[in-house]
This record gives structure tokens, C-alpha cells and sequence, in this order.
């Protein structure tokens, strides 16, 4: 099983088109040490080595599909190598992108679950845009650890757990939220039993969730903020990380506390980066705090192999 990381940034990416913190100054001028980042997505490739499923389809697809040519079909005069789309939440950063594949030849596979399918049905309607198009075959997700398999990724077993997060704004439950707007997604290569854990949007640590990180060879996760206060001290916005259904990095029961647990040889990833985090720039104090701790930061093109 192989995993590509497609996008590493939050909603926005790095640099955000109207930000001016730091950090997007800094990389737009060039006069710091970082590197630009698109939206939140990553593809997982199963034992065939061919077909791929693609996990949130972000507003920068398309370029990301032109970085990764492994995901071109080429069998077909018009193909692609996504034999399936999945949707950890309906977020605009993981969801957008699903437009842009409009020009697809059959029903796009979309495995979501229902309160995700609800919100892009009604409160942003892109199943019902997307039916003047290429159409949509929804597969549910149950959000309660039960395994499934995805026809076309072979030797690779998924299952999905119902975590703490915030679904959009769109969403009738966005001040409440309930089972199913957030998932994490665990992939379990068949042959080896191995897995991996890909969760980029947490508000809090919880039990089944971390049972599975413990037992996984990788774990990508949610690295949006180093901080609580990170976009109030900036003066960007008023919400809290945990507000937004982010778990900070830092501070008591931050995410470092909990990698810092995982066993020695687990890889720890930090993915779906926000602009404003400090861990960026690559010559802050927080980033080499991460190297201390072996904590590495997601980057476009990453590749993980089991
Ligand atoms: C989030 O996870 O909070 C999102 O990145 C928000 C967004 O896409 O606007
Ligand atoms: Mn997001
Ligand atoms: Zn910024």
C-alpha cells in the first residue's frame, strides 16, 4: 500500500491568495525558509500498483493531479487512475475540487457518510450539480470502526471512525456538531495488516482513535494550528483552534503530548497545515521542536509505503 500526500496546507493553503501574516508574506517574498503547500488531500494506492482512491478532492486538484502522474490512466482516450473518491468531512478544502472532475467518463465513486452526503445535497449542493455532469454514485460510510473494502483499491481494508470536529457552515449542525460530519479514516494494507491512520481535522483526543494510532505504522494528522490562540493573537480571526475543530499542537493535551506517546518506530505526520502556523517557517523554534520529537511536516509529494 502506498499513500501520496497531494496537499499538505488547511483550507486556504499556503500561501492563502488574501493573507498577509508571517508566514504567506514570508514565502510569497521569498525571505523565508518554506515552502508553499496546496489543500488538504492525499491518494492511496492499493497492491495492483495502478488504481488509486483519492481521499478529499480539494480546490487544487488539478494541479495536483498534474504533479502526481501516477494518477493519469492511460488506457482510454480520456482516463484517469482514481477509482474512488472518500470524504473524511464536506468542507469546502476537501470538497471543492469535486466540480473540477466533472469531465469524468462514469459516476464518480463518492464513499462519504450520510450527515456528509446531507450537507452536499442540500446546504451545498455539488451531488445535485454534478448530476448535470458526470453524476455521482454514492457508497455510505458508517463511521463505527467496522471494516470495508473499496472495489477497485485492492488489498487494502478501511475503516472509519466518528471523531470531534466541526462540519461547514453550510452544515444544519455546525453549532452541534453530531457522529459523522468528522471522520478519521484507518487503511490496513491486507497482506501485512499494517496501517495508517489519516485524520486532518480532530478537536480532541478520544479512545477508539487513539487505540488505532497506537497500533499503526503511520500516523497523518491533524496539524492546522500550533497554537490555541493562534489566529486571535494574530489578529486574523476571533475563533480558537479547538472552535474550528482543530486540536492544537502545543499546550497541555496538545497534539505533541499524544505523539509524544506513540511507540518509537511509528512515523508521526502532521498534515493539513494552516498559513499561520509557526512549524512552516523551517527555522522557527516550534518546527525544531518537531525535529526533537521526530515529528515530521507534511509536504506535497510525499510518498508512504508499506
Ligand atoms: C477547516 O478544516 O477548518 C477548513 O480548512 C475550513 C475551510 O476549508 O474553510
Ligand atoms: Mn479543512
Ligand atoms: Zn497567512
Amino acid at each position: 500500500m502506498k499513500v501520496r500526500v497531494l496537499g499538505s496546507a488547511a483550507g486556504g493553503g499556503f500561501p492563502q491568495w488574501n493573507c498577509n501574516c508571517r508566514n504567506c508574506t514570508g514565502v510569497r517574498r521569498r525571505t523565508l525558509r518554506a515552502t508553499p503547500r496546496t489543500q488538504s488531500s492525499i491518494a492511496v494506492c492499493g497492491r495492483d500498483g495502478r488504481s488509486w482512491a483519492l481521499i478529499n478532492a480539494s480546490p487544487d486538484i488539478l494541479a495536483q493531479l498534474r504533479a502526481s502522474p501516477a494518477l493519469q490512466g492511460t488506457a482510454v482516450p480520456r482516463d484517469s487512475a482514481i477509482g474512488a473518491i472518500v470524504l473524511v468531512d464536506g468542507q469546502i478544502d476537501h470538497t471543492a475540487g469535486l466540480l473540477l472532475l466533472r469531465e469524468s467518463g462514469r459516476p464518480l465513486a463518492i464513499w462519504c457518510t450520510d450527515e456528509v452526503c446531507a450537507d452536499l445535497s442540500h446546504g451545498y449542493p455539488v451531488f445535485g450539480v454534478l448530476a448535470h455532469y458526470c453524476g455521482v454514485e454514492r457508497r455510505g460510510i458508517v463511521p463505527d470502526g467496522s471494516r470495508f473494502a473499496i472495489p477497485g483499491v485492492t488489498g487494502v481494508l478501511w475503516r472509519a471512525l466518528a471523531v470531534a470536529g466541526k462540519p461547514a457552515p453550510y452544515s444544519p449542525h455546525r453549532d452541534a456538531p453530531v457522529r459523522g460530519d468528522n471522520i478519521a479514516l484507518i487503511m490496513e494494507e491486507e497482506s501485512s495488516a499494517r496501517t495508517i491512520v489519516y485524520a486532518p481535522g480532530v478537536s480532541a483526543m478520544q479512545e477508539d482513535l487513539w487505540q488505532a494510532m497506537q497500533g499503526a505504522s503511520a500516523v497523518l494528522v491533524d496539524g492546522t494550528f500550533w497554537s490555541d490562540d493562534e489566529m486571535p493573537a494574530l489578529g486574523i480571526a476571533h475563533k480558537r483552534a479547538r472552535d474550528l475543530g482543530h486540536l492544537p499542537q502545543s499546550g497541555a493535551g496538545g497534539m505533541l503530548e499524544w505523539l509524544g506517546r506513540l511507540p518509537a518506530d511509528s512515523r508521526r505526520i502532521l498534515v493539513h497545515v494552516n498559513n499561520t502556523n509557526p512549524i512552516l517557517d523551517e527555522d522557527s523554534p516550534q518546527r525544531a521542536e518537531l525535529d526533537r520529537r521526530g515529528i515530521e511536516v507534511a509536504w506535497d509529494g510525499l510518498e508512504i509505503e508499506l
